[in-house]
Order: C-alpha cells, then structure tokens, then sequence
C-alpha cells in the first residue's frame, strides 16, 4: 500500500466526514439534493430504495477514501463499478454533480467549513473519482 495523500489531509477530511455523519440527515440530504438535480439523475435511481442507497453512499465513500490510501483492492473494485455504472447509464458528467453535489452537503453541516475542508475533500475522492471516469 503506498500512502498518496498527506496525513493531514486525510486528518481534515476524516474529521470532517465524522461532524457529518453525526448528522443523521448526512447521507438522506446528499441522496435527495442529487436524485434532484436533473431528471436524468432521477430516472437512474428510479427503482431505488432509500436505505440500500444510503449503504451505496456509505460504501462509495470507503473505497473512495481507501483508493486514495493506495489500496489495489478498492483500485480493482472501482474499475468493476466504473462498468457497472457506464452499463446502466451513468455519464462522466454526473459524477461532477455528485462530487459538487455532496461537497453542499458538507458545506452545510460542517460546522467547521472551510476551504481547506473543501480542499481536503476533492484530494481524498478525487483519485477514486478519476478511476471511475477514466477510460
Ligand atoms: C463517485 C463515485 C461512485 C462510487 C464509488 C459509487 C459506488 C457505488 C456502489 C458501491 C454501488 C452499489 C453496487 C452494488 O452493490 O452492486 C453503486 C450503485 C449505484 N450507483 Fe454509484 N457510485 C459512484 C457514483 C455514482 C454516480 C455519479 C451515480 C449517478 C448519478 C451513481 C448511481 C448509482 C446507481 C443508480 C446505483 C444502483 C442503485 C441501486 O438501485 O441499487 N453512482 N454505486
């Protein structure tokens, strides 16, 4: 495992997503703002229940965090969903809206909000992110 991420950084972001998660609103706001944001979005999740995508949200967030942290496990796992994703309609685009989506959630239930915060969050997703939408 080779660690790719400053300690810092993941420090401010694993801070942060605890402040999040002891909101119990966390994953239900960021599911809603995003299912929201366009109809395309909506349609994809249409046969969707809520607590299985808040698991799915959960989920997406580890392996995001682990990719980062240089795990080939999560690696070979996000390559899979990246396919997954592509086959039932997800297009690079929305993975901006989920990223800008999310990081709105953050910025309001944070009560420590910053732009390092901000910051800290696009570095720790963002390798995982790229995995998904690299072709
Ligand atoms: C940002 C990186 C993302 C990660 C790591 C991720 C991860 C996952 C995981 C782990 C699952 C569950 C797969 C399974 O159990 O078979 C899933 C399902 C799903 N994802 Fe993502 N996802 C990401 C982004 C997105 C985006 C951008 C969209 C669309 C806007 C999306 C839409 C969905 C949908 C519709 C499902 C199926 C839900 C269901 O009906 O169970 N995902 N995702």
């Amino acid at each position: 495992m080779v660690k790719v991420v400053q300690e810092d950084v993941l420090e401010r972001f694993h801070d942060s997503l605890e402040r999040c998660q002891s909101n119990p609103e966390f994953l239900g706001l960021f599911y809603d703002r995003l299912q929201h944001y366009s109809d395309d979005i909506q349609k994809l999740f249409e046969s969707a229940d809520l607590e299985r995508i808040k698991r799915m949200i959960q989920q997406s967030l580890i392996l995001l965090m682990m990719a980062t942290e240089g795990s080939i496990h999560s690696h070979q796992r996000l390559k899979r969903l990246r396919e997954q994703h592509t086959a039932i309609g997800v297009q690079p685009e929305h993975y901006t809206t989920w990223l800008e989506t999310l990081l709105s959630v953050v910025e309001e239930l944070d009560p420590k909000y910053n732009l390092a915060i901000d910051q800290a969050w696009r570095t720790v997703l963002g390798e995982g992110i790229n995995i998904m939408t690299s072709s």
